[in-house]
């Protein structure tokens, strides 16, 4: 897939590119290194482009850590990825089989359905709401918020209705991420939003814009990734029904899979920095300021990397993926993904023992940044 990355990697492995002239950096080995340097390519600039003056209003995910660099940014991590552990995800395993085994088993025998809105994207919709404590009611408005948060970017959007929606969005999520923290301080409870809380490192606390970001940054971070995952796993097993039966031998395999659906199709396809000072990377110069976009789909293609990285093939060894970032900002959700997607799968395939292509065509996001399926509509046929 992607020939145009494979041509970026041949060619120019770090260039710049139109519209907005950042400049494109496709191969493993140089984006290891931006990744790797946060002094030199720095995140905190992404504030300011995510807080235009067209929003009229803060932008509370800014005051997260995804837009954060040393030392501010491993204060901060330090205080929230203690609320975020293993017993953290110990508890909420119960709850995810539970989520995932209702939901395929309303899922129709030999009937045809949208895999997306039917699984992909309630079941990490249900997983985010138990992790934020937010009202089961609020579920089906998490997509508007996440899609929303998302499409705030320098450019206004053309249409003003779409503006306004924009800030109703924003002003939504930070009255129900306010309230659940207020009945926790009322209230203490064995969850996330509590142990934020109590979070506290030599006597730091987090203050209620850093709660209220991260609380954002999770909603919008958790969902529209996971769901993309699940249904690009859907759609390998459309494609390579051999996989599927394989699978349902040797479940066991289930977490290489996983690894090989995030390694062929990240669903964050790319990620920004911005350089502190001139730097030579990958033969060229770049200026102090300029915008670098890590390809992440392209760099897990590299074949420097990668040697068969075009075929989909869940033995390769376990060259590890850029799918969920590397280094500072490494994504605190992976093992959370890879829980879902495991405990999805594994109550999916329990029941169903080969997915089809259904009537209607699949359709992609159009968002750049988070690439992947909003609609895969499948036919599901039980098996022994
Ligand atoms: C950061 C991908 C699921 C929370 C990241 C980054 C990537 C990523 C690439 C690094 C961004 C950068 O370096 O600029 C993914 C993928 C997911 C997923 C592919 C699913 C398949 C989740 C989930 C959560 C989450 C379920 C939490 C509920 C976060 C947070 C950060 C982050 C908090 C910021 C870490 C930091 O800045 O230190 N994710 N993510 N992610 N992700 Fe995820």
């Amino acid at each position: 897939p992607y020939p145009f990355f494979a041509e970026l990697r041949r060619t120019a492995p770090v260039s710049q590119v139109e519209p907005a002239g950042m400049w494109a950096v496709s191969r493993y080995a140089e984006a290891l290194t931006v990744l790797k340097n946060p002094q030199l390519f720095f995140s905190a600039g992404m504030a300011a482009l995510m807080t235009p003056p067209w929003l009229g209003r803060g932008n509370p995910s800014v005051n997260s850590i995804l837009f954060m660099d040393p030392p501010q940014h491993g204060r901060l991590r330090a205080l929230v990825s203690r609320a975020f552990n293993a017993s953290a995800l110990n508890r909420l395993e119960p709850r995810i089989r539970d989520f995932a085994t209702s939901l395929v088993k309303a899922l129709p025998a030999d009937g045809g359905v949208d895999f997306v809105s039917a699984f992909a994207l309630p079941l990490p919709a249900s997983v985010i709401g138990e992790l934020l404590g937010l009202d089961p009611s609020l579920h089906s408005r998490f997509k508007r918020w996440s899609n929303d948060l998302v499409s705030v970017s320098a450019v206004p959007p053309e249409d003003v209705a779409m503006q306004t929606r924009v800030r109703q969005s924003l002003d939504e999520m930070e009255h129900h991420m306010k309230e659940v923290l207020e009945d926790r301080r009322r209230q203490p409870r064995e969850d996330m939003v509590s142990d934020l809380l109590r979070a506290q490192v030599e006597g730091e606390r987090l203050t209620e814009e850093e709660l209220v970001g991260f609380l954002v940054l999770l909603l919008s971070g958790g969902l529209e990734t996971t769901m993309h995952l699940l249904a690009q796993a859907a759609r390998v097993f459309i494609e390579e029904p051999g996989v599927l039966a394989r699978l349902r031998a040797e479940p066991s395999r289930i977490p290489a899979f996983i690894e090989e659906v995030l390694r062929y199709e990240p669903p964050i396809h790319l990620t920004i920095r911005q350089t502190t000072q001139e730097v030579e990377l990958g033969g060229a110069r770049l200026p102090k300021g300029a915008l670098v976009a890590v390809l992440l789909g392209s760099v897990n293609h590299d074949e420097a990397q990668f040697p068969q990285g075009d075929r989909f093939d869940m033995d390769q060894p376990g060259t590890q993926n850029l799918s969920f970032g590397h280094g500072i900002h490494f994504c605190l959700g992976a093992q959370l993904a890879r829980l879902e997607a495991r405990l999805g799968l594994e109550a999916l395939l329990a029941r169903f023992g080969s997915v089809e292509r259904g009537e209607a065509p699949e359709e992609w996001s159009p968002s750049m940044m988070v690439r992947g399926l909003s609609s895969l509509p499948v036919r599901l046929r039980e098996g022994d």
